[in-house]
């Protein structure tokens, strides 16, 4: 990987650069519109696709792009996994979230990085001023989105943090995936499920995939109460989730617009050498909504 030798990251060059983000469906993405926005903002010469890549030819799509003199790419659902066993080199992000939404080749390597907990955790600290050090954290769900951004949240110092599914024995494997992580930070990391979930917390965030459905995590509204409550899914509208948490009393609510953007934010960084600012883009994506 790739034929060509020694591709680079074209940090310095002023030549038109491809990047694209690779996932099936990719219709609604919005990021070729964060990265455009992006690159007006910070007079980077690149141009930025969406592919829907047929599910049998990632790796062979991922080649052909990189072969072409590609700069970069972001992966999405359901590539994170694929990405993360092509990658010849990977960051402690994606070796810890086992998944890759970034990739890059340089001196004839592959680098997958995960971009998705750092994203998140700039939102609640840079955007919204949730800090996050201190605070009791609650996380809902154990799929996926949810194992992408437990290291930075850990390493966010937290004074604890529990993570609670609906099927808990998917949060038992997460908690023994990152108990060396939690124990190096010192946070109190422990499991539940919804059913028996209780306790006071600072910040709840639902990684679950449920608002997708147009449905939310069944715990009692004693949790959310005077929580910030984020969900890492987006809409035009708050999601079922967060609309619930505001009846119930919750001190402030977003949704994972900001975290988007900044994971976007962290590949431009990596991709090109110069980090753009978020802020305005969300405000000019959340009004395309
Ligand atoms: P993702 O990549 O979005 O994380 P995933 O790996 O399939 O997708 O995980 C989905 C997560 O959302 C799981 O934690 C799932 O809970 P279960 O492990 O019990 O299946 C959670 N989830 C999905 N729909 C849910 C719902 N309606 N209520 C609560 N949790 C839900």
């Amino acid at each position: 990987m790739p034929d060509n030798n020694n591709v680079a990251r074209p940090t310095d060059s002023n030549e038109l650069t491809s990047y694209a983000v690779f996932g099936n469906p990719i219709a609604h993405s919005l990021s070729p519109a964060i990265h455009a926005a992006f690159a007006q903002q910070t007079q980077q010469p690149i141009r930025y696709d969406k592919k829907c890549i047929e599910l049998p030819r990632f790796e062979s799509a991922v080649h052909q792009f990189f072969n072409s003199g590609g700069g970069g790419l972001n992966v999405t659902v359901p590539f994170k996994q694929r990405a993360f066993a092509m990658a010849t080199v990977l960051s402690d992000a994606a070796a810890q979230a086992g998944a890759v939404n970034t990739l890059y080749c340089q001196n004839d390597e592959l680098h997958g990085d995960n971009t998705d907990g750092a994203g998140l955790c700039r939102d609640l600290t840079n955007n919204l001023h949730w800090p996050v050090a201190g605070k009791r954290l609650l996380v809902l769900g154990a799929g996926g989105a949810v194992s992408g951004v437990l290291a930075p949240l850990i390493a966010s110092c937290p004074s604890s943090l529990v993570i609670a599914n609906r099927t808990h024995a998917k949060a038992v494997v997460l908690q023994e995936q990152f108990a060396a992580d939690a124990e190096l930070a010192s946070v109190a990391l422990s499991t539940n499920n919804f059913a028996e979930l209780e306790g006071d917390f600072d910040i709840v965030i639902n990684g679950t995939s449920a608002s997708l459905a147009g449905d939310r995590p069944d715990i009692s509204a004693a949790i959310v109460n005077h929580a910030r409550c984020y969900d890492m899914v987006y809409g035009s509208s708050p999601t079922p989730f967060l609309q619930w948490a505001a009846q119930q009393g919750a001190r402030s609510i977003a949704d994972g617009l900001g975290m988007l953007v900044e994971q976007a934010a962290e590949s431009f960084t990596l991709w090109r050498g110069v980090r753009p600012q978020a802020a305005p883009v969300i405000d000019r994506i959340r009004s395309s909504l």
